[in-house]
């Protein structure tokens, strides 16, 4: 099994090109099933849960090439609409074909999402809103078995919770039914908007009419579209944390610094100097690093996504912090790990209170999860010594070339067998 080496600790410089949105990328590739027609899309990040997603067009029967930075999705001949568990077992994403399977075909057999550390991760609220569109629905052996047999029906759709996958799903499925869709109380991250962007361009009719207010007018057929994905604001946050934490002098390109203006703005409180571009960031890190409070909250809150690389940040300030999780249960596994470094983090429900002033030790590490691997990294970069960390496939469900992006900008890091 891979592992990472890191042997910290010296300060980053230099320039990161931001990769493409993991998800983004996702709810797009589920979407490109309501096309019969051929579908090219560029600046998908080369990360594992893209690969699972393509794969599972794959085994649905669309065909994908890949040409450089073009990924060309054919869906001439797809007209399967069963989902094995084995190909979402990793992935809980894989629930977004649901909306889409079904607003084709009208029927659809998909796994439930398989089994994740962060949380329970339910589901119903994606299949009660499906529910209002029409569809009948039973779980059977861990299966979601659904029909509707006169297809999907436009309908006013409150979600009882802000759920980005739930909104994602209903967008897909109301864009192919009969008549208008009201959905409220919608989850507004970029990536939702980045969606709604690619479905218009295949000539889907979706408008925002208030802020959290979307109104879809049902069409029975898109166009061949090519279309070029968002940046990855998530990786964007965890280099600039790098360049924060080892006071460091980074230029984070190839983003839009408004989309991630609340994480700007708590960098810059915390300390860093942040100078923004056109396309880009540079921030320069500042040894003295200020106590926060943060909440994570959907967006424009804190991205839980980006929770535990900040608190490895917060272990490096003047007095404790405390950050509180609103999105997941159980998203402090890093917690234990950053301890085994030498921070001193007290969880309390989904609160953590976090000492400041550490200077982290170097240690062999477990990945929990996507972000928690990427936390361990971080901390590990300001260890002095060599820290190794194990299970890093969690890693590479998500980041692009980390080692490659960070042995650019100075970081001592290698992959090993
Ligand atoms: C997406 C992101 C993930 C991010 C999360 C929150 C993708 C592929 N993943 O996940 O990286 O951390 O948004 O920003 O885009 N919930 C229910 N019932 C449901 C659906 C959700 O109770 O039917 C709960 C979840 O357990 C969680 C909260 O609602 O506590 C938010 O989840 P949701 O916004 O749906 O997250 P995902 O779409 O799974």
């Amino acid at each position: 099994m891979q592992k990472l080496e890191v042997f910290g600790a010296n300060k980053l410089k230099g320039q990161i090109k931001i990769s493409g949105s993991k998800n983004a990328s996702l709810p797009i590739l589920a979407a490109t099933i309501l096309s019969n027609k051929k579908i090219y899309l560029k600046n998908l990040p080369k990360v594992r849960d893209i690969e699972t997603m393509l794969s599972l067009l794959v085994s649905l029967g669309s065909k994908v090439k890949i040409k450089k930075n073009k990924t060309i999705i054919d869906n001439t001949k797809q007209r399967k609409k069963f989902v094995s568990y084995s190909l979402v077992k990793t992935m809980r994403a894989g629930i977004l074909v649901l909306g889409p399977l079904l607003a084709k075909f009208r029927s659809a057999k998909v796994s439930l999402p398989g089994g994740c550390a962060i949380g329970t991760r339910p589901i119903d609220v994606h299949l009660k809103a499906l529910s209002k569109l029409g569809v009948k629905y039973k779980i059977d052996q861990g299966y979601v078995i659904a029909n509707a047999p006169k297809g999907l029906k436009g309908n006013n759709i409150r979600f009882s919770k802000i759920s980005v996958g739930a909104t994602e799903n209903l967008i897909i499925a109301s864009s192919f039914a009969r008549g208008t869709t009201i959905l409220s109380n919608c989850a507004i991250e970029p990536e939702i908007k980045d969606l709604i962007n690619f479905l218009n361009k295949m000539g889907c009719q979706i408008e925002w009419t208030s802020k959290r207010t979307i109104k879809i007018i049902g069409i029975s057929e898109v166009n061949e579209t090519s279309y070029s994905v968002m940046f990855d604001r998530i990786e964007a946050g965890t280099y600039l944390v790098a360049g924060a934490l080892t006071e460091g002098n980074l230029k984070i390109n190839n983003i839009i610094p408004k989309v991630i203006k609340t994480e700007i703005d708590i960098l810059k409180k915390i300390g860093s100097k942040i100078i923004l571009k056109k396309n880009g960031i540079q921030i320069i890190g500042n040894k003295k690093i200020k106590s926060m409070k943060i909440k994570t909250a959907p967006y424009p809150g804190f991205p839980t996504d980006l929770q535990a690389q900040i608190m490895v940040l917060l272990c490096k300030a003047n007095k404790s912090s405390v950050i509180q999780e609103n999105i997941f249960e159980n998203r402090f596994m890093h917690v234990s790990e950053l301890n085994r470094m030498g921070a001193k983090i007290l969880t309390k429900g989904n609160k953590a209170i976090v000492k400041g002033k550490i200077s982290f030790a170097p240690a062999e590490l477990m990945a929990t999860d996507l972000r928690a691997s990427v936390s361990l990294i971080l901390a590990a970069l300001t260890a002095k010594g060599k820290s190794v960390i194990n299970r890093i496939y969690h890693l590479d469900r998500g980041y692009e070339n980390i080692e490659k992006k960070l042995k650019k900008v100075g970081a001592k890091i290698r992959r090993v067998n």
